[in-house]
């Protein structure tokens, strides 16, 4: 069985205490956190920006996963860099220079992954699969937590896993949203080894049970 990583998402979480939420995740026994960032215009809500990221590294030794989602990455991708981003995921959709961002993102020592956009079919980024550390398939819209996982999603996860293996490339499949348990299971099935997990953990009270079921997904 391939590693499965939990990487919970603070975009719900109390960021008044922001240091007691991330304890949590670090307990529950996740490897990643997974850090959105919305502009506003690529998707319709506005998150943080690196200046949290950079307080987030001071305090915790987590992977730090940054999931931008913003118009014209290429402007900033020294900015999470130097904020202590571990990798930096940007979108397929409306990058021009795909491959070109992606050695950005790599030159700075770092890992590069590339997120699509449920719509958006694996095809666009299939000339670039041998360049990347990860693919970030959404399962949601992008823009909130909070929302219903699509399950029409899950093809293009066995499309995805088939090349992987057919070709015998190396990234990691990460799945981003609407993800409980359930949703986690049904995507280990279809090759994913990254879990976001944002809502499910961060909503009101936090509870750290449901970390723990997040730990205990399978791939059966
Ligand atoms: C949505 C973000 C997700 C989100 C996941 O734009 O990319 O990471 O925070 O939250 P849940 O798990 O609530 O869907
Ligand atoms: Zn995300």
């Amino acid at each position: 069985m391939k590693k499965q990583i939990l990487a919970p998402s603070i975009l719900n979480a109390d960021f008044l205490h922001l240091s007691k939420e991330i304890d949590i995740a670090e307990k529950g026994g996740a490897r990643f956190l997974h850090l959105d960032v919305i502009d506003g215009v690529f998707a319709p809500s506005i998150s943080f920006g690196a200046n949290i990221i950079y307080s987030i590294r001071t305090y915790t030794n987590l992977f730090l996963d940054v999931h931008l989602m913003i118009e014209n990455p290429s402007q900033y991708i020294a900015d999470f860099v130097h904020a202590g981003a571990d990798s930096i995921t940007i979108h397929a959709e409306g990058a021009i220079h795909l491959h070109r961002l992606i050695y950005q993102i790599k030159g700075h020592g770092i890992k590069a992954g590339v997120a699509l956009n449920p719509a958006t079919p694996i095809s666009l980024i299939e000339p670039i699969l041998s360049d990347i550390d990860m693919v970030l398939l959404m399962t949601v819209n992008p823009g909130f937590g909070g929302q219903s996982f699509i399950k029409e999603v899950l093809s293009k996860m066995t499309m995805l896993s088939h090349l992987k293996s057919s070709k015998k490339y190396s990234f990691a499949i990460e799945v981003d949203g609407g993800i409980t348990p359930r949703e986690a299971l049904w995507c280990s099935q279809q090759g994913a080894n990254i879990f976001v997990v944002g809502s499910y953990i961060y909503y009101k009270e936090t509870d750290s049970e449901k970390l723990q079921a997040m730990k205990n997904i399978k791939k059966s």
